[in-house]
Formats: structure tokens, C-alpha cells, sequence
């Protein structure tokens, strides 16, 4: 949400930060913008609502300038315009700002700035702080931030640079990331790890609460005292980190997301290598930090997640219970800490995140951690924040997701799920016949992950005649609930239809009122002990007109509702696993229905509308 990037070094600055911008621009994309000190003309903005290529198509022929910043944003606090775009300038145009996070009281010093007699040239909450740094009396550009950010409340990631000290950018970091990448006689500076490890892999993760001062062969960091206006200097912890491919190279007409779907079988089994024990009906994660006593322990989970990774988490609430008999549930992170939640010492909390930079997970991973409770993290990107704030946890393997519309990792999250389960039902009453057969199914996996995949063609006729509706039902039951709501979550997101998902089961309480041949239903039907009952409320569908799109087993017996004329219903058979792991195969079909409705929409799939791929705002 929102990217940030910075250069000082030998080389043109602008290049290097359209570039890095281009690398983040899947965190926000309402608008995009940079500034670079340089030359005769001190510093210079160039900035517009849009995409970086538009941007790059845009910037003037004289851009010169071997230090600068750049932004890509996702709109908070004013509608996505030219003007809103960062970099933010003071009156001057001496001092340039970007900006990661909401700073809470930028009504109130906004309105003080004004008093002051200075015009606002934009309704965003960032433009104070460069208004702040510029009026700063402070001689240096590390104390004039400092002096700025002590005015400010709020969470903030940003960059600072000053025409009047050429020589440096000044970041400082509360609650958004800041990396410091460190190269020959150069330092580029980043919210993300992707926008820098192309050039140099040798990184400095900023503290929270730390400003740095970065020269093109300097780095220097401090924690500003509030109160006495101090700067400590803080010691410097060098990381080498992985150059590995960060995903975004796409071939041509290749989108991030039909790609990551389709990588699911492999980044299934990467998940599953090493953890599997099929001797022992048991998995090994090494990172829980947790022995068989302590999971003996447990007499609670708690999952939360937020959106996508909410409703996997539903799953996997409901595969422990099964296989735990463990009380466990699910619950939105973005709600948990408001309800002054009961946080219990032999409750395990598990935080799952792809990008590990969910501020809402993060904090409620620090809610329950203030309060005595134990958190393991389900999390994709390495050393994120949620992968460090965590007491334990496993990461995914997924690789670099990069569409919005999270699939990979999800799969990944529901096997860390099952393989969780597994652990927690082991030392309990898990049979050693029933572990196996767990770990056989998950075995299976990755292989039905691309049979599954496999239908598309199919899918994709189905989407044409689904994307349409202007409305539609997800509906399944008890294992299925879940998989309903991500379906549903999937289209909105990405084909911007209204889809609801309900309990199939719910239906006749009230949202059988809205059936009709206009709305069409997507109905889970798994092979289980449910299947009966489904088949009964696909009937109740059929009997108003409602058109039918039925994702179940090749066991499962529709009766007449396939043979009868009077019913619109096209069959969709996945490959059939054990029960409990049944539910992530099932979800495979309803994103391949989002990407191809989306795609016969001509939207962007891989960007959605109003959306960006991590939340790191409140
Ligand atoms: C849906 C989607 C979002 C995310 C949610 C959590 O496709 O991508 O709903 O699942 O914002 O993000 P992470 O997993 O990064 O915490």
C-alpha cells in the first residue's frame, strides 16, 4: 500500500526511480510522482494521477539529478489526483516529502498551518510534514525531521529531501517499513525490499522509531527523543538478503495472476517439502518453537487474518477442530483489538498474512503479545514485520505473489493449516491411521492442484456467461462456507460484481427472496455428509429459476436437476482428496471464474480498482 523509493549515488536518479516505482506498483497505483535535487534548479517534481508509465511518458527532458525520491500511491486522505500525488513540496519548493501511513492529526495541523498563512496545495495529510521540515529553525535536515515528525501522530514510512543538502536523504520509519539498501558508493532507500535487491543485496531493515541519514557512501541511524529534541545514534545492523526473483517480470500478454494460479502445484509442494512424515501420520515445522508438551498445552485456537486470509483461516479453524478436536476459530484482525478481546494463556494465536505488512494483523499480533498471549505467524515474505514480531511460526513458501487477488499463498496457508492440525492432533487423539491418511492426501495435492487447474477452458466459458449477472450467490456449507466467501471476495475484487456468499443452509431464512433467473448461484457441494442436504437447497434454487453453476465431486448424484430442461446448471467436477482437505481444492475453480470473468470484462486482473496488494494504513 502506497511504495517508496530513493537514490543517491554517480547515476541519473530518475531512471533508477521509475524503475523501483514500477516495482512496487502493485502496493498502490492511484497516482505516481518523484523529486530529485540536482543542478540549477535544486529540486525538481514531476507528478500525476495514473500509473508510473504515464509518469515516465510525462517527465520533462530535463530531470537531471543524481539524488532522489519517488512514490506510488494508494489513496487515504484526498481523491487520486494530480495534485494529491506524491511527492508533497513546502511553498518554497525546497523540501520534498513521500509518505507511507496516516498521520492522525493532520486536520488539526493543517488547519494550524493555515492560520500561519500558508496555502495547502494538496488535501493530503503528508503535505503538512513537508511544510513542517521547511519551517523547522533546526540546522540540520536530520533534526528538521526529527522536529517535524515530533508534531506529528500517526504511523508513518517516509523520505525526505531538501534542496539546501544536496548531499542526503533523511527517512524515518513508525509502523511502515523503511529498507536501506547499501551499494558501491551509492544507497537506494525503499518500503519494499522488491524496488532494491536488483542493485544491491546488502540491507539495513530501519527500526521502528528510527530516522536515518543516508549520503552516497554514509548511513547513519538515530531515535529521536521527542521531548529534549536529541538525536541517539543507534547502531547499524547490516542484512544480506536473497536476490531471488521477485515475480514481476511478465511475458508478453502474461498477467501476475494467471501465472501465480498456475503455479500453485509447485508452490503447494515447496510448501510440503521436508514437513510431511508419513511414517508417524505427522508433519515437522521447525519453526514453532513449540514442543509436544507445549501443544499438548493448547485448548484454543485463535486465527486472524484479514480479508482473503480471514476466510482461509475460517478453513483452517475448521481443519483443526476435525483434526485437533481442538476449539479453534477464525476472526477478522481488523475487528479483534477493538473488542478489548479475552487474551488466554493457553490459547494459541495464529496471525496469517501473505505479505507479513497487514498493519491490522500486526496489530493485533501486538495486542495479544501486550496481554501475555503467544502468536505463531502463517507468513509468505521473509523478515516482514508480522514475521518478526511473531513467537513462532512457518513460512509459506509461496514465492513472490504479486497480483492482488492472492491465490498461491492461500493454497499455502491452508496446507500450513493441515500441517498445524496435524502437529496439534498428533499428541492428542489423532489416530496414527489417520495422520497417514492426512499426509497421503496432502501428498496427492500439488498433483489434483493441476488437475483442478486443468479445467480452465471450461471455467472460462462458465465466466463469460457469469460475468453478466450483476449479482450473484456463493453458497457451501460448514467446510464450504469459507470457500463461498473467498469465491465471492475473488469476483468483487477482481470483476467488480456484487457477490455474496451465504451458508447454503441460510438461504431459506431469507436470501431465497432474491433468486431468480437474474442471479445466478455458485454452490459448493463437496462429496461429504452434507451432500444430500446441498442437493436439497440446489432444488429450492432451481425451483425459482435461479441458475445453478454446481462445484462438487464426480460422486455426487444432482438427479434430475441435470436432466430436467426447466434447469440452467453446468456441473463442475474437482479432483476429490480426503474430506478435510477437499476445501482448497474447491477454491481453485472459483478463481479461475474471477480471472476469466474478469478478463472477458476487460479490467486490469492484476490491479483491481481502489485496491493495492498489502494494507499497511488502518
Ligand atoms: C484478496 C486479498 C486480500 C488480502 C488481505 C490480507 O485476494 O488479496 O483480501 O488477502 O488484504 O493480506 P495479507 O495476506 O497480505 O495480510
Amino acid at each position: 500500500m502506497c511504495g517508496i523509493v530513493g537514490y543517491i549515488g554517480s547515476q541519473a536518479a530518475a531512471p533508477l526511480l521509475l524503475e523501483g516505482l514500477t516495482r512496487l506498483e502493485h502496493r498502490g497505483y492511484d497516482s505516481a510522482g518523484i523529486a530529485v535535487v540536482g543542478g540549477s534548479a535544486g529540486l525538481k517534481v514531476a507528478k500525476r494521477a495514473g500509473r508510473v508509465r504515464d509518469l515516465a511518458d510525462d517527465l520533462p527532458k530535463r530531470f537531471a539529478g543524481k539524488l532522489g525520491i519517488g512514490h506510488t500511491r494508494w489513496a487515504t486522505h484526498g481523491p487520486a489526483s494530480d495534485r494529491n500525488a506524491h511527492p508533497h513540496t513546502d511553498a518554497e519548493s525546497r523540501v520534498a516529502v513521500v509518505h507511507n501511513g496516516i498521520l492522525d492529526n493532520a486536520a488539526t495541523l493543517r488547519a494550524r498551518l493555515a492560520d500561519d498563512g500558508v496555502e495547502l496545495a494538496s488535501d493530503t495529510d503528508t503535505e503538512v510534514l513537508a511544510h513542517l521540515v521547511a519551517r523547522s529553525p533546526a540546522s540540520t535536515l536530520e533534526e528538521k525531521v526529527a522536529e517535524a515528525l515530533a508534531q506529528v501522530e500517526g504511523t508513518y514510512g517516509i523520505a525526505v529531501v531538501h534542496a539546501d543538502f544536496p548531499d542526503r536523504i533523511v527517512v524515518a520509519r513508525l509502523g511502515s517499513p523503511i529498507v536501506i539498501g547499501v551499494g558501491e558508493k551509492e544507497m537506494f532507500v525503499a518500503s519494499d525490499l522488491a524496488a532494491i535487491v536488483r542493485y544491491t543485496t546488502t540491507v539495513v531493515h530501519l527500526g521502528d522509531g528510527e530516522l536515518a541519514s543516508v549520503s552516497a557512501t554514509d548511513l547513519s541511524t538515530y531515535l529521536p527523543d521527542d521531548r529534549s529534541g536529541r538525536l541517539d545514534r543507534t547502531s547499524i545492523a547490516t542484512t544480506e538478503v536473497e536476490a531471488a526473483d521477485d515475480g514481476l517480470d511478465l511475458a508478453e500478454g502474461e498477467s501476475h495472476m494467471h501465472r501465480e494460479m498456475h503455479e500453485q502445484p509447485i508452490s503447494a509442494e515447496r510448501m510440503l517439502r521436508g514437513r510431511l512424515d508419513a511414517r508417524f501420520g505427522t508433519s515437522h515445522l521447525g519453526g514453532l518453537n513449540l514442543d509436544a508438551r507445549d501443544l499438548r498445552a493448547v485448548k484454543r485456537v485463535k486465527i486472524l487474518g484479514c480479508g482473503s486470509a480471514y476466510y482461509v483461516g475460517q478453513m483452517g479453524a475448521q481443519l483443526i477442530e476435525e483434526l485437533a478436536r481442538v476449539p479453534a476459530d477464525a476472526e477478522a484482525a481488523s475487528e479483534f483489538r477493538y473488542r478489548n478481546p479475552i487474551i488466554e494463556p493457553d490459547t494459541l494465536y495464529v496471525a496469517v498474512s501473505q505479505s507479513g505488512e497487514t498493519i491490522d494483523t500486526l496489530l493485533a499480533v501486538q495486542e495479544i503479545q501486550r496481554k501475555g498471549g503467544r502468536v505463531l505467524g502463517l507468513v509468505n515474505v521473509v523478515g516482514s514485520a508480522i514475521a518478526r514480531a511473531v513467537d513462532g511460526g512457518v513460512y509459506l513458501h509461496a514465492g513472490p505473489e504479486v497480483a492482488v487477488a492472492s491465490t498461491k499463498a492461500l493454497t499455502s496457508m491452508f496446507l500450513g493449516f493441515a500441517l498445524l492440525a496435524l502437529q496439534l492432533g498428533r499428541v492428542r487423539d489423532l489416530s496414527i491411521a489417520d495422520g497417514q491418511r492426512i499426509v497421503a492426501g496432502l501428498e496427492a495435492l500439488p498433483g489434483q492442484l493441476k488437475e483442478a487447474l486443468d479445467l480452465e477452458p471450461q471455467l472460462a466459458d462458465v465466466a463469460r456467461r457469469l460475468a453478466e449477472a450483476p449479482s450473484l450467490f456463493f453458497v457451501g456449507r460448514v467446510r464450504g462456507y469459507p470457500v463461498a466467501r473467498e469465491g465471492a471476495q475473488k469476483l468483487k475484487e477482481i470483476s467488480y460484481r456484487h457477490a455474496e456468499a451465504y451458508q447454503t443452509s441460510e438461504l431459506k431464512h431469507g436470501p431465497l427472496a432474491l433468486i431468480s433467473p437474474a442471479v445466478p448461484t455458485v454452490a459448493l457441494v463437496p462429496d461429504d455428509e452434507l451432500a444430500e442436504r446441498n442437493v436439497g437447497a440446489l432444488h429450492e434454487i432451481a425451483a425459482r429459476g435461479g441458475p445453478l453453476v454446481v462445484v462438487t465431486h464426480a460422486g455426487v448424484d444432482l438427479g434430475d436437476l441435470e436432466t430436467s430442461e426447466a434447469v440452467d446448471l453446468t456441473r463442475i467436477d474437482v479432483p476429490r482428496n480426503e474430506a478435510e482437505l477437499d476445501p482448497v481444492l474447491m477454491t481453485v475453480p472459483l478463481q479461475l471464474l474471477a480471472y476469466h470473468a474478469s478478463l472477458h470484462l476487460g479490467l486490469d486482473v492484476d490491479k483491481p480498482r481502489n485496491l493495492a496488494k498489502s494494507v499497511t494504513v488502518e
